[in-house]
Parts: structure tokens; C-alpha cells; sequence
């Protein structure tokens, strides 16, 4: 954190306190440490997981610590897969090679699929008409013609719940930075820059390396279009979800370039990335993924990979998910105020310090960072004078960056804990089929318009894959 842009604790104090009044207003799910209760196994949603691959598998170690449900199926087509879901879970589920029997048992409520991306439509499908409840990893869907009958099946089956696992959505940061966004904390936000840059020459991801038999063996699902939607499937389709968030609506169009540089090995999906989506009242994102470097310029150069940075009038957030350690941090920058910026556009005179008696801002540039605090860091005005001091000592050191804020419920254990409430209340998800459908609408565009080389409208997916209509070139 740049030392030279100082802020004295009272006036840190200050600044954050609008972040935390905010931050206030996020339910206190994430407020409490992860206390394990005991649940009477009727209070459990039992579920059914399809996929115990890569994902699958991470899902499990932390299904395993989430009491509200209870895994009593696992299936696989990879029988070393399979053992490896079956092994991490532990609890002795039935084990299945074909999903249409896992679907078939009685004791299953709710099913999680973690394949590759091209089955995601026909098991979603099936297990919605054998009246399970779903949770899908992202992309909900890989066709257009999928949008549209994952639409219609859903509204035939409205009381099953269909979340789509974009876990950004259950992020007390992102939550946070949403309703500052939404209260005008950063005047109007008109830009967006996201980026998931990452080194695959000197760090390759064996998820991204090509095993034997090439589009023949599934393992290698995700380098072929014919599987895969590659790197906008697998990353952007994250990023392109927030910024949908965070404007308040999808985008009007996209455009963008993409290529196969270095990754020659055989496959067919770019190794480049590179997008601009325009929403509504002049905003847009401009996104990057690459494969040659990890460097990411936010958080002080203290992260790599990837976030999103978004960017209003009065201020700015730098934002990241994380991994599962570090997690989610986000930063809050503040633009010079309006009088100031006015003045210096007139060449009246130097600009003044903003903050009398703080020396946070003493040139043209951005002020901050301001760390954005977890919600135990809210004074609430009932602590005592020592815990006072230590919420004080807390913030301040937070604010110089010596101690960093971390997310106390991780949001793949909220997301998959709030799909089992949902299960069980009826409520809607926040990732639900909408935001899901938009995310997989953005990443079948995404590919089209830097395929064809073209500005490709949202509004053409309501044409496509329907009875007459031009089908979407592959490759
Ligand atoms: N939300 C996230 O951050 C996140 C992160 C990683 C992956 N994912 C998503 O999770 C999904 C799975 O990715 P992965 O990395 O685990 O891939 P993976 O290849 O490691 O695992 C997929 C598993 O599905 C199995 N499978 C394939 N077809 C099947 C079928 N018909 N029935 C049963 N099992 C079948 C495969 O054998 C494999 O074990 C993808 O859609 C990916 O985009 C999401």
C-alpha cells in the first residue's frame, strides 16, 4: 500500500465509515465464525453429486464441513474419479457410473453437477424432470438453443431451485462493493476493466494441459470447442457476471479479438483473450485473459491472476475472489472531489488537500487504498472500551496495509449452504437461472463476436438456435 498517500486513523475512521454502514446491511451470515452445528439428518437436504473431477472434488472437501446437507450419491464416468469423490466425502455414499440411475434414487433431493461444460444442459435437464433440485457449475448452459429450453424447463418445473455456481454472488466483499455501488459511494460508475491473466508456460495447469488422445479422451474437454467454451467459459464467464452486477443489467454488445499464440499442442480454443462489452448509459467492460503471464497490477502488485477493478466518478474498487487462501480482498480508492477537480480544469489555483488536517490526498491522482472491512470490524457501539481500541488497532493496521481483511465465510461454502436453504425455504438463489442464462448467453457471444470478427448484439440470441434459424459457426 503506497506509504506517501497517508491517512490518519481519524480520518480513515471517516472515510470507512461509509463502507461499513454498508457493509452493515449484509446479513450477518458471514458476520460469525464457522460454528458447526449438529443437524438432526431430516434437517439435511440429501444430495447427489455428478462429476467428481476437479471441481467436483473441491467442491466436496468443502461440502464436507456444511451441515445442511448430506451427500448420498456420487457418479462419475471415470472410475478413478468416481473413488476420488467417494474418498474425499467419506460418509459411504451409493455410487453411480450413469447419472439417469443417480436420478432414479429416491433419497436424492437435490443434485450438483460438476462436468465438463457440453453435459451441463442434458443432466440439468433430466434432473430437473425427475424433480431434483440443481445446482450447476457455470456455465449453466453451452448452445443457444439450450438458453431457450432451459428457459422453458425451468418455468415448467418453478418450485425446483436451479442455481448456477458463480460463488462471486455470495462474497461479502462483492456484496459490499454492489450496494456501494448502488448508494453512489462511487458516483456513476461508467468503466469496468476485469483481467484473468495467467503463465501457462511456466506454471501449467494440468485442468489446461493435453493428455493422450486428444478431442477423443473427455479429459481434455476443455482445450476443444467441441466440448468447451475455453477461456471465456472457464474465466471470463465469472467477470462479465460482476460487471453484469454491477451495472445493474446485461450488455448491449460485445466485441472482441481472440487467438492461438503459444498453446499449439492440437487445440482449437484461443490461448488470447481480449473483450469489450457495452452496457447501457455509455458503460462498459474491457476484459483480458492471456496465458504468458500472471501479473496483475491491483492490491499494490501484491496478487496475481485475477480481478476486476471498477471504476466511478468519486472512486474506485479493486476486487478479487482470491483462491481458497489468499481469498477475497477488495480496495476503495477515491476520486479528488468535484470543487477540486472543477478548480483545476479552470487553472484557478493549486489544488488544496481535500482533507483538512489529514494528508490523504495532496496531488491530482486518486486517493487511497481504503481496505473494505469485514463486517466484524463495525463498531457497534456497544463494545467495551478495550474492544473498541482493538476494533481501532484492527482498522488501522488494516488501513496500512500491515494487517489484510480476509472473507470469513468462504463464498463456495455460502454458495453451496445457500443452495440447500433455498432447497428447503423455497427461496430463489441469488446466482439463480436469470443471472446463470445471462452469464452463458455473454460467453456464447464472447466466442461468436471474436470467431466472426464482428459486434455481436444480445438481442441476436433470441434468434438463434431456434426452428429456421442460421446455425452458430463452430471454429
Ligand atoms: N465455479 C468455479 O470457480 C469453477 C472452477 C472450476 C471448474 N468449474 C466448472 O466445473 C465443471 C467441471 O470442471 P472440472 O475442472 O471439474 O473438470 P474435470 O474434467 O476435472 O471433471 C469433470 C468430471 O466429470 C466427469 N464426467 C464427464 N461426463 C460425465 C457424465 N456424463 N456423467 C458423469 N460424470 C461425467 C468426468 O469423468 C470428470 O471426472 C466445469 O463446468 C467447470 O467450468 C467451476
Amino acid at each position: 500500500m503506497a506509504q506517501d498517500q497517508d491517512v490518519s486513523r481519524r480520518e480513515f475512521v471517516k472515510a470507512a465509515g461509509a463502507v461499513t454502514a454498508v457493509a452493515a446491511a449484509i446479513p450477518a451470515v458471514y458476520g460469525a465464525p464457522a460454528v458447526q452445528k449438529v443437524r438432526a439428518a431430516n434437517d439435511q437436504v440429501q444430495y447427489g453429486i455428478i462429476g467428481t473431477g476437479s471441481r467436483g472434488t473441491y467442491l466436496l472437501k468443502h461440502l464436507k464441513g456444511i451441515d445442511n446437507g448430506r451427500c448420498v450419491a456420487v457418479c462419475d464416468i471415470n472410475p478413478e474419479n468416481l473413488k476420488h469423490g467417494f474418498d474425499t466425502i467419506g460418509n459411504n455414499p451409493k455410487e453411480f457410473k450413469d447419472y439417469r440411475e443417480l436420478l432414479a434414487a429416491k433419497d436424492v433431493d437435490a443434485v450438483i453437477v460438476t462436468t465438463p461444460l457440453f453435459v451441463h444442459f442434458p443432466i440439468t435437464k433430466d434432473a430437473l424432470m425427475a424433480g431434483k433440485h440443481v445446482f450447476c457449475e457455470k456455465c449453466l448452459v453451452f448452445k443457444p438453443e439450450e438458453v431457450h429450453a432451459l428457459r422453458a424447463l425451468h418455468a415448467e418445473h418453478p418450485k425446483q431451485v436451479l442455481q448456477t455456481g458463480l460463488q462471486r454472488r455470495y462474497s461479502y466483499f462483492y456484496q459490499t462493493v454492489k450496494q456501494m455501488v448502488d448508494k453512489g459511494i462511487l458516483g456513476d460508475v461508467y468503466y469496468m476493466h476485469a483481467q484473468w491473466h495467467r503463465n501457462m508456460i511456466n506454471e501449467p495447469s494440468s485442468l489446461w494441459t493435453m493428455k493422450p488422445g486428444g478431442e477423443k479422451n473427455i479429459a481434455n474437454w476443455r482445450v476443444y470447442r467441441s466440448m468447451s467454451g475455453g477461456l471465456t467459459a472457464e474465466l471470463t464467464s465469472h467477470q462479465v457476471d460482476v460487471a453484469d452486477w454491477m451495472f445493474g443489467s446485461g450488455p448491449e454488445f460485445v466485441t472482441g479479438f481472440g487467438s492461438l499464440d503459444v498453446l499449439k499442442d492440437g487445440r482449437d480454443v484461443y490461448d488470447n483473450v481480449q473483450l469489450t462489452y457495452r452496457y447501457p448509459k455509455g458503460r462498459q467492460l474491457t476484459y483480458s485473459s492471456i496465458s504468458t503471464n500472471q501479473f496483475l497490477p491491483y492490491f499494490n502488485c501484491s496478487r496475481a491472476q485475477m480481478g476486476e477493478c471498477i471504476m466511478g466518478t468519486d472512486g474506485t474498487i479493486e476486487i478479487t475472489v482470491g483462491f481458497d487462501d489468499p481469498h477475497c480482498i477488495a480496495w476503495w480508492y477515491r476520486e479528488p472531489p468535484k470543487k477540486a477537480a472543477e478548480s483545476a480544469k479552470a487553472g484557478e489555483k493549486k489544488k488544496e488537500p481535500f482533507v483538512a488536517g489529514a494528508t490523504m490526498v495532496t496531488g491530482g491522482g486518486a486517493n487511497g487504498p481504503i481496505p473494505i472491512m469485514t463486517s466484524d470490524l463495525n463498531f457497534t457501539g456497544k463494545e467495551s472500551f478495550i474492544d473498541k481500541e482493538v476494533k481501532f488497532a484492527k482498522r488501522w493496521l488494516t488501513s496500512k496495509g500491515v494487517m489484510l481483511q480476509e472473507e470469513q465465510g468462504n463464498p463456495v461454502d455460502v454458495e453451496l449452504e445457500s443452495f440447500f436453504d433455498c432447497c428447503r425455504t423455497g427461496q430463489t438463489p441469488k446466482a439463480n437461472m436469470e443471472v446463470g442464462m445471462a452469464d452463458s448467453v455473454a460467453v456464447i457471444l464472447s466466442n461468436m463476436a471474436m470467431d466472426e470478427g464482428r459486434k455481436v448484439y444480445f438481442n441476436e440470441i433470441e434468434k438463434m438456435g431456434k426452428p429456421g434459424s442460421v446455425p452458430v459457426k463452430k471454429g
